[in-house]
């Protein structure tokens, strides 16, 4: 048993999640009483970001599928147990950019990988744990992709070279998560301006936080 909440933040490459993230950290920590983690995949401990390095090294464009799916399970294991499972035991509110929902919207719906193996792996990996929310932040492939080609910022990894076909099987993957999880998964527009993205991501946030009670 856990006490603290793990929420997720999920959407296609360029979606703006991760700038949400960083603003979202001290308008909650304003907020809330308890201890906020955030947390990214693939990485947040030292085992993880090394793979990370090995999957997203735009050199290695001979990367198997499968190999691919399971160093991303391979990191979210360390970073599960090294990490993310003791600050849930300590009563944490863990925010983690991207979690077991990118693996079944990149490899399975985007590389075309069985989704039954993604979602044992991803059990095996987190010893079933699921996001209590999950943040989706929904934004059109092309748009995503503009957005990370004009973000000087943004180091290009081997993902983002990938052909606009991939980024669009990944976001119907997304999408149709989004549909068969409606009470875990939220859709958020992240096409709008950012601080009203963050504005409703915070409200999200804290209506589930009162919902439970803290
Ligand atoms: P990152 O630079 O962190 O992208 P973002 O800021 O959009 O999260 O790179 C992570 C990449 O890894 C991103 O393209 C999504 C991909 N990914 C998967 O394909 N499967 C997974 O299970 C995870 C966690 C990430």
């Amino acid at each position: 048993m856990t006490n603290g909440y793990l929420l997720s933040f999920e959407g296609p490459d360029g979606a703006g999640k991760t700038t949400v993230l960083e603003m979202l950290f001290p308008l909650l920590k304003e907020k809330v009483s308890q201890p906020i983690l955030i947390t990214r995949e693939p990485g947040g401990v030292q085992i993880s970001e090394r793979i990370r390095d090995v999957i997203l090294d735009i050199n290695h464009t001979q990367m198997d599928s499968k190999t691919e799916l399971l160093l991303y399970i391979a990191a979210r294991r360390q970073h599960w147990v090294e990490k993310v499972a003791p600050a849930l035991e300590e009563g944490h509110l863990v925010l983690i950019d991207r979690f077991i929902d990118s693996s079944v919207a990149y490899q399975g719906a985007g590389r075309g990988l069985d989704k039954e193996a993604i979602s044992w792996l991803n059990d095996y990996a987190t010893d079933k744990r699921q996001p209590d929310m999950t943040l989706y932040f929904d934004v059109p492939s092309e748009v995503g992709l503009k957005r990370i080609s004009q973000n000087e910022n943004r180091e290009i990894n081997r993902l983002d070279l990938e052909a606009l076909e991939l980024h669009q099987k990944v976001r119907s993957g997304y999408l149709a998560l989004v549909n068969s999880n409606h009470d875990r998964i939220v859709t958020i527009d992240a096409t709008k301006p950012l601080n009203e993205v963050v504005k409703i991501a915070y409200s999200h946030i804290i209506g589930f936080l009162e919902k439970h009670s803290i």
